[in-house]
Formats: structure tokens, sequence, C-alpha cells
């Protein structure tokens, strides 16, 4: 089955060719250089850019394929940023009447969950978990911890309660002066810096439940930082670097490993832009053999953060569920994309009532 997908959730625009789970093309233009001096995303910016760029995105993703070959069309219909989400849900929409296909609408977080379920071109044998398996996502809008039962059945355990991982490691880059995204440079410095130069706090490390918090780490960073001259800041920037990534990836596998205790899960999949970092993933790894857990990770590097084809080969999943749209029933979607869309909610409007794992 060939799908269109289309993601335009945060700051990257993308399009991609996807059948079954592989992917023929992943199409990401990224607007981080655009957002860059506001040291951040600026919404009103994504949307315009999203809209410059949707067509050529798209059509680059289709190469020399037809719309005759498409079968359906997949796309991201929150959590996001609503006047971003919008764009790509309106062009999705006005393509699946053009060429009356089927729509399947996509949480973006399913997306980064089945990432690593999708294949390469050749079809390599991208070996898939079995159900239940539990998901981790860190990325610059989330840190979940999902049990996942089934296609289309998640319990969310956990979630950060005010910043996401991403975000802190982007703020924490502000506040050494450095540029955004925050989470590629603060890597590089800190594969040379001493992490135990500051004495941080790990977050929550003594709550059993497996919720997050960022917030406070980020404060305590930023009262030591200011504490220093600039002199001294700029002296030791890379032991800076480690000691906040250091308690803020301690914290991530704190809960981690709290979820696989409690859940008893045999695997563990991951997903979303926080995981091109080397050292979380060999954290995570060694994490993984300790607890004798499978670990599934995307085949491809570019699967990690925001594109199209994680949303594709979610949507192809979706799509074998029933769960899409046929073009006689596109007005039945929301009008406006969804910026905290959870991920039980049913684009029809029918969500499930949604079960929190009791706190313990
Ligand atoms: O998944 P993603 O592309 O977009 C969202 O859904 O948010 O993740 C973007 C986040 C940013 O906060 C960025 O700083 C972080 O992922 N990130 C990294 C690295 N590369 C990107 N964090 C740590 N280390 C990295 N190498
Ligand atoms: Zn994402």
């Amino acid at each position: 089955m060939k799908i269109l997908a289309i993601e335009t959730s945060c700051d990257e625009t993308a399009a991609s060719l996807t059948e079954d789970r592989k992917v023929i093309t992943n199409i990401v233009f990224s607007q981080v250089n655009i957002h860059k001096k506001y040291g951040g995303v600026y919404p009103a910016l994504a949307r315009r850019e999203h809209k410059k760029k949707i067509n050529l995105v798209i059509k680059k993703a289709l190469g020399s394929h037809s719309w005759k070959e498409i079968d359906a069309l997949a796309v991201t219909f929150g959590p996001g940023l609503v006047i971003a989400l919008e764009v790509g849900l309106q062009k999705a929409k006005e393509l699946a009447k053009r060429y009356q296909k089927p729509l399947i609408p996509v949480n973006h977080l399913e997306g980064h969950i089945f990432a690593s379920f999708a294949q390469s071109k050749q079809g390599n044998p991208q070996v898939s978990p079995s159900f239940p398996f539990l998901a981790f996502i860190a990325s610059g809008g989330h840190t979940s911890l999902i049990l996942v039962k089934d296609f289309c059945s998640y319990q969310v355990l956990g979630e950060t309660l005010d910043d996401a991982v991403g975000e802190a490691l982007d703020k924490a880059a502000k506040i050494l002066g450095l540029s955004y995204p925050g989470g590629p440079v603060i890597e590089t410095l800190a594969k040379t810096g001493n992490p135990s130069f500051l004495d941080l706090p790990v977050p929550m490390k003594k709550r059993e439940d497996l919720n997050f918090s960022f917030s406070g780490l980020k404060t305590a960073f930023r009262k030591k930082v200011e504490k220093l001259s600039q002199k001294e800041i700029n002296k030791n920037l890379s032991s800076l670097a480690a000691s906040f990534q250091k308690a803020a990836f301690s914290s991530l596998l704190d809960k981690l490993e709290k979820a696989i205790l409690q859940t008893k899960v045999q695997s563990l999949v991951i997903g979303g832009g926080v995981f091109n970092n080397q050292t979380l993933r060999r954290l995570v790894r060694q994490l993984a053999r300790k607890r004798k857990v499978d670990l599934f990770v995307p085949y491809r590097k570019k699967l990690y953060g925001d594109n199209a084809a994680m949303i594709g080969v979610a949507g192809f999943f979706k799509y074998q569920k029933g769960v899409f749209l046929l073009p006689s029933q596109l007005e039945k979607l929301d009008r406006v994309a969804r910026p905290s869309l959870k991920l039980w909610t049913s684009p029809l409007n029918t969500p499930p009532p949604p079960k929190r794992a009791p706190a313990s």
C-alpha cells in the first residue's frame, strides 16, 4: 500500500512516500536556520515557511510516481503548533479530495512510536517488537513513556509536567549563550567536559511515578551559571554542558528503568529528536541489556527527529485497523488541527476514555 504522508507539526516541512513499512522517499525541509535567531520556534514564521515549501516537498516526495499509484494520504493532525499543523492538514484534505483518496489522520506521537517499524527501500528485514511494548519518546515537545498494547491502543504511563527534555536542553544552551537547537550543541560540548563539574539535582528521582519535570533543573542550572563570570563560563563550557546533560539524562534513565520494572515488558522502542544523542542511546542500550529487554530503534538516524515517513508507516498500520476517512467523510475531520491532541483521540471525535496508570 503506497501512502503519501505530510508532517508540519513544528519546524520541519516534511512529506514522504512509503509502501507498507518501506520508506521510498522521506523529504524533510528543516526551518532551523530561520528560527535560530529567535532561540526557538516562532509559530507565525513556521506557518509561513510551511506554506512556502509544502508543494515542493510533496512534489519531491512523489518523485516519478503518479497520483494513480497512491492508495492513501496520511497527515499529522496533532499535537503541535496549531497554525503549523493546519498547513499540512489543509493540504492533505485538499489532495484527498482532488485525487479521491482515503485520508489517515495520525497523531505525531504515533509517528515517533512506529518510526522503528520502518524498513529501508530495499526492504531489509527490520525486526519489530511484539505487543505489548514500551515506547519512550524524547523530543522538543514530548517526554513520554507509553505502553503500546496494540496498534491504536495506548496507555500513557508518564509524561513531562512542564518542559520536554529537548526543550530543557535548548533552554540550557540558551543560558550558556549557545545557538538553537541546543541539544546537538550540548552533545558536542559534553563529549569533552567533566559531567561532575556542577552538582545538579536529578529531577523527580525520589518519586515512584513515571512523570518527568525539567523546569526545576533548568532553574538550578541558571542560578549556578549566574554565579560564574563570563570568563569562567567560557573556560568551562564543555563541563557545564556535560553537567546539565548528565542530570537530564539521569532522570530519563531513572524513569525508564522504573517503567521497565513496573510493566515487565520484553521490548522497548525509542523515538524523538533527543535520541539523535549518541550518549543517550548508549545509556539506553546499557539499561536494556541490564534489564534484559530487547531494544528497537529506527533503521536510520533521520527517523528519530520529525519526518513524514514515520507518519506514513504509522498511517499504514492505522489503515489496517480501519482508522481512516473516505473522501466523502473529510468534513468530519475537525476543521482545525489539535494542538494538544491526546494519543487515544479518534479523528471522528469518539475517544475511548483515557486510562492513566495510577501513580504509586
Ligand atoms: O523530534 P524532534 O525533531 O522535534 C519535536 O518533535 O520536538 O526533536 C527536536 C529536539 C530539539 O529539542 C533538539 O534540541 C533535540 O531534539 N535534539 C537533540 C539532539 N539532536 C536534536 N538533543 C540531544 N542531542 C542531540 N544530538
Ligand atoms: Zn516530534
